[in-house]
């Protein structure tokens, strides 16, 4: 029924919009998000679900496959379930997911599931409280995270990622321990390697802590062999301790054979589709919609200019394209 497909300049195929639907969070993560000083978009900035709608209506039949609502925060913005029916309903459609911090999703779960969320990824930095409320500098976050990975698995939602972002000597010492949970659980652990920003290069930089060397100590515990992961064929690489339920992922942004295998692009909360989380480059599809403009011609030129690869540069913002925090563009 859609015999398209969406090719970028490099034989990429592009089947896979993030679509951040708010550059606000309840959380300011160490690594993200400065503390204050961020320029919040005014709500007429922000797309309405409508008019997320009407986008992925004309990307859809060009061979859009995937979509994953990211923020911000997703579920700080009003009545999601609603932009979820929304997207549910377009047609090619077939994989919906959001990735969440988790803090609001025990009150919104079960909603979510029935409005069509098929698979959630949850950040968790921490098994230990008090670190995850220190990364995280909101209190009580663990418990209410927690309760947000209760209700995914009370809804549904499978399978259930785990985004870890690592950092030397803040939580570097709990890769064991993450990857232990995937013996017992059916869930996926995913290391990642910090990106910089103009807002994180303390941490970025001085605090970086690589996916090899998480990988490294884990194969001194255990075998570790490569699967094929769970479905959504992101930018991760997985592995498997013997016979454990859940598998460890690596998502290694900073080497590069990250970027020959993206298949996706991102719609920021504002409306601009951006063919590469970093750089500069990216194409405004809010006011040509506004304009009651084909939207389509515009999408074919982000596609086209989509770089080969990022070039982010590990404890500097050259590359970033001015990012102050990935929650700008939706991470
Ligand atoms: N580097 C790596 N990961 C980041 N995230 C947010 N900011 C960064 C960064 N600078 C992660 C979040 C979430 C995912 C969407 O991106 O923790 O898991
Ligand atoms: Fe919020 Fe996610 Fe950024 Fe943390 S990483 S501040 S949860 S957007």
């Amino acid at each position: 029924m859609n015999p398209e497909v969406m090719k970028d300049s490099f034989g990429r195929r592009v089947e896979y919009l993030r679509v951040s639907v708010t550059d606000k969070c309840n959380l300011r993560c160490t690594y993200c998000m400065p503390l204050e000083g961020m320029d919040w978009l005014r709500r007429d900035e922000l797309l309405s679900y409508e008019e997320i709608e009407s986008i992925l209506r004309v990307m859809a039949p060009m061979g859009l496959r995937k979509v994953r609502i990211t923020g911000g925060e997703p579920l700080v913005r009003r009545d999601l379930p609603e932009l979820v029916r929304r997207i549910a309903e377009v047609p090619g459609i077939e994989d919906l997911s959001l990735s969440t911090n988790g803090v609001l999703l025990e009150g919104f779960a079960e909603e979510l599931a029935e409005a069509g969320i098929q698979r959630v990824n949850i950040s968790l930095d921490s098994l230990q409280p008090e670190r995850v409320d220190r990364i995280a500098r909101r209190p009580d976050s663990f418990r209410k995270i927690m309760a947000g990975f209760a209700a995914a698995e009370a809804a549904g939602f499978t399978p259930i990622k785990v985004n870890v972002v690592l950092m030397a000597g803040v939580n570097d010492d709990e890769v064991e321990a993450f990857a232990a949970l995937t013996r017992e659980r059916p869930w996926h652990v995913r290391f990642i390697e910090v990106m910089p920003t103009s807002a994180n290069l303390e941490i970025s930089g001085g605090k970086f802590f690589s996916c090899r060397d998480a990988l490294r100590r884990l194969r001194a515990i255990d075998t570790l062999e490569p699967v094929e992961g769970p479905p959504g064929n992101g930018p991760a690489t997985y592995y498997r301790f013997p016979d454990a339920p859940g598998t460890v992922g690596v998502i290694t942004p900073m080497s590069h054979n990250y970027c020959e295998r993206c298949n996706r692009m991102r719609l920021t909360a504002d409306g601009q589709l951006r063919p590469c989380l970093f750089g500069s480059l990216q194409t405004n599809l809010r006011d040509p919609l506004r304009r009651g403009e084909d939207l389509r011609p515009h999408i074919e030129h982000t596609l086209r200019v989509k770089p080969e690869r990022h070039h982010l540069v590990q404890g500097s913002d050259v590359g970033s394209g001015g990012l102050v925090a990935l929650s700008q563009t939706g991470g």
